[in-house]
């Protein structure tokens, strides 16, 4: 279904997250719904899938447990927050957020730790909410395995409709093998559910105003209630644990490797790399086992990531090699351009096309231009090195006198022998040359050679004439 129901123009429909718990069974500090899965907190991924069925602005997500953290966390989005002080339960959630759903016709009610279902099934619960003209339709499912989760009771001979919702620590005897499970995810007519929801009480094992309670008392009012089974009951999981959640994210991920592999890109062992849903990878590109790419990451065509790499928010062009054991962060890499092994690209480094930065060289705001190389044991941290140029073997640009940081630039064509500091600021001109060892704190003109390093003396027999000495004194 499209944003407000494009199938019925008169039918305002508001989505209400709940995120507003603790999460006590995680026995983490972090709140619940801002643990991450597949790279991204619950909440997110609840509000993404959220957004294909309304605007930002008719999403109201209940906070309340660490409300500002996850307010700064999602706040980017647009969304709207409804505060629930104290957390009394998925009913309670709902009360809170009353006045600011009144306006609409219907509510989608999502539950913050719910991150896998699918828009598909969203729309599907819609339609037929919509279509049932039900004050309450529930989404169910049937896991393996319905232990610690709510259960529909449908109680009519045809089943066509819900009578109640129970919590697992209520159930009876009877009611125990009830496979069908409430996923905490429904929609409601706005206009009845208000009118009832106060209804609710806080008498059951937990203490708390179910949400849930609200299909017997919806049923007792004389509404209809319905549910709706998912067709894949793995799409509803809750992640009340680590465990979990843990089981989730490889989920997740293993979902991307695929969606990856089906474009063309090989992924060896694809278990064991960790690739966040958001990157993008180009066909005929390479990806060796225990890579991980994080983040906004995109890589062109034809490249090649080579075991124990780990790119987050990074650009990689055409043909691109990157050996074992690279850090590259928040970084550019342009066409066949060959990085590592044991490479650091740090933020704002931008490599050129066919550039070359070798083992143990770390780059910081560093710009090489095409074909510059840098290839071993090197710093480059706020510095510009012009097409073609050669940095030596251990070159370090100085760029902190311990208070500023400056800047060292580098012509094109220009030669930076092995082992010399550049002092910055400081300037190489183009095609000059750095002879090895120097410490160069002046600017270098354009075709010269500079040379920074304290002259070689000789002393001939040097080594004899002191071994004479030793065995005289020893004799
Ligand atoms: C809930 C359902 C259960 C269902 C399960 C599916 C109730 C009473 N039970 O149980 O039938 O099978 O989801 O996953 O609703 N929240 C608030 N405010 C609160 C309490 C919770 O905003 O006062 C939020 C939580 O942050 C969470 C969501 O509501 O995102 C669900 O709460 P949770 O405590 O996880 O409910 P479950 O025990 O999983
Ligand atoms: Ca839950």
């Amino acid at each position: 279904m499209s944003k407000n129901t494009e199938n019925q123009p008169n039918t305002k429909l508001a989505v209400v997250v709940m995120a507003a718990g603790k999460g006590t069974r995680l026995r983490t500090r972090r709140p619940k719904v801002l643990h991450e899965v597949g790279g991204k907190a619950l909440l997110s991924h609840v509000i993404a899938t959220a957004s294909r069925l309304a605007e930002n602005e008719d999403i109201y997500v209940v906070i309340g447990h660490e409300a500002e953290r996850v307010r700064k966390a999602v706040g980017g989005t647009g969304v709207q927050f409804v505060e629930q002080k104290h957390q009394r339960g998925t009913g309670h959630a709902i009360q809170c957020a009353g006045a600011a759903i009144a306006k609409y016709d219907h509510i989608l009610v999502l539950s913050g730790d719910v991150p896998l279902v699918s828009t598909e099934t969203l729309s599907h619960l819609m339609t037929m909410h919509l279509a049932q003209g039900a004050a309450m339709s529930i989404l169910s499912a049937l896991p393996e395995n319905p232990f610690g989760y709510g259960r529909v009771i449908r109680s009519s001979p045809d089943r066509s409709e819900v009578d109640a919702i129970v919590e697992q620590k209520a159930l009876k005897q009877e009611q125990l093998k009830i496979g069908e499970i409430n996923s905490g995810i429904y929609a409601f007519k706005t206009q009845p559910l208000l009118a009832h929801i106060s209804r609710l009480s806080s008498d059951n094992p937990h203490g708390e105003f179910y949400l849930t309670d609200m299909a017997a008392h919806l049923k007792a009012a004389g509404e209809k209630v319905v549910a709706l089974q998912a067709a894949d009951a793995e799409e509803i999981q809750g992640g009340n644990t680590i465990a979990e959640l843990m089981a989730m994210d490889a989920k997740i991920r293993l979902a991307t490797t695929s969606r990856l592999m089906a474009a063309g890109v090989s992924i060896f062992r694809p278990e064991t790399c960790v690739i966040d849903a958001d990157v993008e990878v180009e066909a005929d590109t390479i990806i060796e086992p225990f890579v991980q790419l994080l983040g906004k990451t995109k890589i062109g065509t034809d490249g090649h990531i080579r075991s124990y790499s780990v790119i987050e928010n990074c650009t990689l062009g055409n043909d691109v090699l990157i050996r074992q054991g690279c850090v590259l962060a928040d970084s550019t890499v342009a066409d066949g351009a060959r990085i590592g092994p044991f490479a650091h690209l740090r933020p704002g480094s931008e490599i050129g096309q066919d550039a070359h930065v070798g083992n143990f060289v770390e780059t910081k705001k560093a710009k090489l231009g095409k074909g510059a190389k840098a290839n071993h044991l090197t710093y480059l941290g706020d510095a510009e090195v012009g097409a073609g140029s050669n940095i030596g073997a251990g070159v370090i640009t100085c760029n902190y006198d311990g208070v500023n940081k400056h800047q060292t630039r580098i012509g094109q064509g220009a030669f930076v022998g092995s082992d010399s500091t550049l002092v910055a600021p400081v300037a190489i001109g183009d095609g000059a040359y750095v002879g090895a060892g120097s410490c160069i704190t002046k600017d270098v003109p354009s075709g010269a050679l500079a040379v920074g390093r304290a002259r070689q003396i000789m002393k001939e027999g040097w080594v004899s004439a002191r071994r004479a000495r030793r065995e005289e004194k020893n004799d």
